[in-house]
C-alpha cells in the first residue's frame, strides 16, 4: 500500500520537475531581451555609438568617450584636456577584455554586446596607458591603448 503512495508521490514530482524545466526552457526562449542596450559584437562598427568612435565634447569640461576593444586594441589614442570629466563607453568586438587605467580608479570588464562605462576626471596631465587586464588571447600582454591628458 505503502509502496504505491509513494510511486504517485515520485510520479508526480517528477511530473512538477519536468513541467519547471520546460516552462523555464520555454520561456528563457522566447524572452525578448530586456536590456536595451544589447548590440550584436558582429555588428559593432554598425550600431551607435561604435559607429563613430573616439572623444565627444557632451557639456562643459565633460566629455564622453567611445571605444571598442578589439584583439588586441583599444583604438585611437585619446587626447583629453586636463580636467576634463571623462565617461567611457566600451564594447567589445570579440571576447571579453579588462579595461584599466593605472594611476586611475578606472578598471572594469569590457563584455561583448553590452555597453560597459566608467567615469574618470583627469585632474593631472600626463600620458595614461589603458592596459587589458583579463586574459584575451596571445596578443594580451601587448593590448593598451593611450590617453594623453594636457
Ligand atoms: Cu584584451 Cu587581454
Amino acid at each position: 500500500k505503502y509502496e504505491k503512495i509513494w510511486l504517485i508521490f515520485g510520479g508526480i514530482t517528477l511530473i512538477v520537475f519536468l513541467s519547471v524545466i520546460g516552462v523555464s526552457a520555454f520561456a528563457m526562449g522566447h524572452h525578448p531581451p530586456s536590456d536595451m542596450t544589447t548590440i550584436d559584437p558582429e555588428k559593432v562598427k554598425e550600431t551607435a555609438p561604435f559607429d563613430d568612435p573616439g572623444l565627444k565634447k557632451i557639456g562643459d569640461n565633460e566629455y564622453e568617450a567611445v571605444m571598442v576593444a578589439q584583439a588586441f586594441m583599444f583604438g585611437e589614442p585619446l587626447e583629453v584636456p586636463k580636467g576634463a570629466t571623462v565617461h567611457f563607453k566600451v564594447t567589445s568586438a570579440d571576447v571579453v577584455h579588462g579595461f584599466s587605467i593605472p594611476g586611475t580608479n578606472v578598471n572594469m570588464m569590457v563584455t561583448p554586446g553590452h555597453i560597459n562605462t566608467i567615469t574618470h576626471t583627469f585632474d593631472e596631465a600626463g600620458e595614461f596607458l589603458i592596459i587589458c587586464n583579463e586574459y584575451c588571447g596571445v596578443g594580451h600582454q601587448a593590448m593598451s591603448g593611450r590617453i594623453e591628458v594636457n
